[in-house]
């Protein structure tokens, strides 16, 4: 299958090589849009606070099986935020966290030292872990960025144990979701839970954004602010426009194969 990467596709990339190079004092820890349901506050702890509503974003999933002596891998981590999250919190056996990106793995490999929690660059369609061998796998806010879907659930269904969960969250634009459900038909996974969290995505995006709005000033450099405000999907941007409208739709998922 050939893949003609898009310009929304190389800025990303960009963005995530740029945030890994300049944030030295590990501000970002999560890049996710957020979770918030006002009828469910969570308790976290103080330090955490920060990161209140991508944590949530984790929560929302993550409390849908039991993770106590499982394993988990978490497929896109990014810079470790989620995954020492569900580590701290859920007392999984081991903890896997894979990322593309080699800048965030090796941040992950050094800010998480002291825990036990495992990182390795890798290619989500194309993973390097043994069949059957993990209890649940976890992907947030990722697979956008995958050219290749099947591949993507193939792998995921081919890694984990018979009765294992797949914990499922992203977005999409509207037109393409259908193609996404016909890929999960498809897959072999048993679908449990599916839920639209547009309403919930958006009130994390407007109460976290002022907090947004001072990262990416401290952080991106002049040309790129207009760019970083829109990936941050601060209120006005269009990429919040889109999910206002409902022009890109959140979900999430629970499956099990
Ligand atoms: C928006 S970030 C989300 C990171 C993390 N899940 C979070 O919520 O903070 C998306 C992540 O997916 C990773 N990614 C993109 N394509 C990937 C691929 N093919 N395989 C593994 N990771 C990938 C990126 O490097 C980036 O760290």
């Amino acid at each position: 299958m050939s893949f003609k990467p898009n310009i929304r596709w190389i800025l990303f990339r960009i963005w995530y090589w740029y945030i890994s190079k300049t944030d030295k004092n590990a501000r970002v820890l999560f890049m996710n849009y957020g979770y918030h349901d006002k009828n469910q506050q969570i308790k976290i702890d103080k330090d955490d606070e920060l990161n209140r509503y991508s944590i949530q974003l984790y929560h929302h999933l993550a409390s849908e099986v039991e993770i106590e002596n499982k394993s988990i891998v978490e497929i896109g981590c990014g810079r470790g935020g989620g995954l020492s999250y569900i580590s701290k919190k859920f007392s999984p056996s081991s903890a896997v966290g894979i990322d593309l990106c080699h800048k965030a793995i090796s941040f992950c490999k050094h800010f998480y030292s002291d825990r036990k929690i495992l990182f390795f660059k890798g290619d989500a369609q194309k993973l390097f872990l043994n069949n059957n061998s993990c209890d649940i796998v976890i992907n947030v806010e990722s697979s956008h960025r995958y050219n290749d879907m099947k591949a993507f659930l193939r792998e995921v269904y081919r890694i984990l144990k018979p009765g294992g969960y797949f914990l499922f969250t992203d977005f999409r634009q509207s037109d393409k979701i259908e193609d996404l459900k016909k890929h999960l038909e498809i897959s072999n996974f048993e679908i449990l839970k599916e839920r639209f969290i547009n309403n919930e995505v958006i009130a994390a995006l407007e109460l976290d954004d002022p907090r947004k709005r001072n990262l990416v000033k401290l952080l991106a450099p002049k040309f790129l602010q207009k760019i970083a405000l829109n990936f941050a999907a601060v209120k006005g941007s269009d990429s919040y426009n889109k999910f206002i409208s409902n022009r890109f739709v959140y979900f999430s998922y629970v499956l099990r194969k």
